[in-house]
């Protein structure tokens, strides 16, 4: 079977993470999230640990070298053998290059969760997660019990990054650098758009359905 490569693009909050974790369970493919995977490095004690969490929690991108590096890295293994889905890169045209380079043309493809700033906003303000990864929201998707992780009973925390004036530079980062690439996915006849605005569930049965459209087995 042909590698298949799907990209979450879309602005902060606009629920990539949350339908990227439902595709993978869907289609068996694993997730590159290098937001996820630079939240880890973030927690060790180490210089360069210590540096990605000062870039973070200004709502700054970390350097393309870095981000570059744990993709090359998380490409090669085993379990990157059926394909995988991406949240949160390429998220400027560097990174754009870089994968392409890595992957070729065919067979991928960018799935953009549309959504407006204020209700990311809305979103954010409400976002609880967990260390294994999980999302939730204190309104649109609460976990069963306040403050515990339905998954694993790991206490739920508000991310560094979700305060108003961080997620203000965010958002602003999102416009000028990663939005531009959707020019890119759309001349390459490679987008899919998804009115992200819809409830989780609706969201994810668009997503679904325009995979299936392509061909592609879920
Ligand atoms: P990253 O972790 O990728 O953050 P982000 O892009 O800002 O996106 P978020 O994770 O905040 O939101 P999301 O779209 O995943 O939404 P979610 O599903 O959680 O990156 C963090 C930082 O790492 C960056 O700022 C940067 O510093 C660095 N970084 C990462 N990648 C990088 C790269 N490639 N290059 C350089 N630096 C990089 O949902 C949000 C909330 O809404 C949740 O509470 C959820 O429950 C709720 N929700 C989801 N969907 C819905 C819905 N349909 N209706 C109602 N509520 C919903
Ligand atoms: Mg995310």
């Amino acid at each position: 079977m042909e590698k298949i490569y799907l990209i979450f693009l879309g602005p902060p909050g606009s629920g990539k993470g949350t339908q990227a974790q439902m595709l993978s369970a869907k289609a068996k493919l694993p997730i590159i999230s290098t937001g996820e995977l630079l939240r880890h490095e973030q927690e060790k004690n180490t210089n360069k640990g210590k540096m990605i969490k000062e870039i973070i929690v200004k709502g700054k991108l970390v350097s393309n070298k870095i981000v570059e590096a744990i993709i090359n890295k998380r490409l090669t293994a085993k379990d990157a053998n059926k394909g995988m889905i991406f949240d949160g890169f390429p998220r400027n045209k560097n990174q754009l290059r870089h994968l392409t380079g890595k992957l070729g043309k065919n067979n991928v493809y960018a799935i953009l969760v549309d959504v407006s700033d204020k209700e990311v906003k809305r979103r954010l303000g409400g976002r609880r997660m967990c260390a294994c990864g999980a999302t939730y929201h204190l309104k649109y998707n609460p976990p069963q019990k306040s403050g515990i992780c339905d998954l694993c009973r790991g206490k739920l925390f508000i991310r560094n990054d979700d305060r108003p004036k961080v997620i203000a530079d965010r958002l602003k980062l999102y416009h000028q650098q990663s939005e531009p690439l959707i020019d890119y996915w759309l001349k390459s006849k490679r987008l899919i758009k998804i009115n992200g605005g819809q409830n989780i569930s609706r969201v994810r049965k668009d997503i679904e359905k325009k995979i299936r459209n392509l061909g592609i087995k879920l």
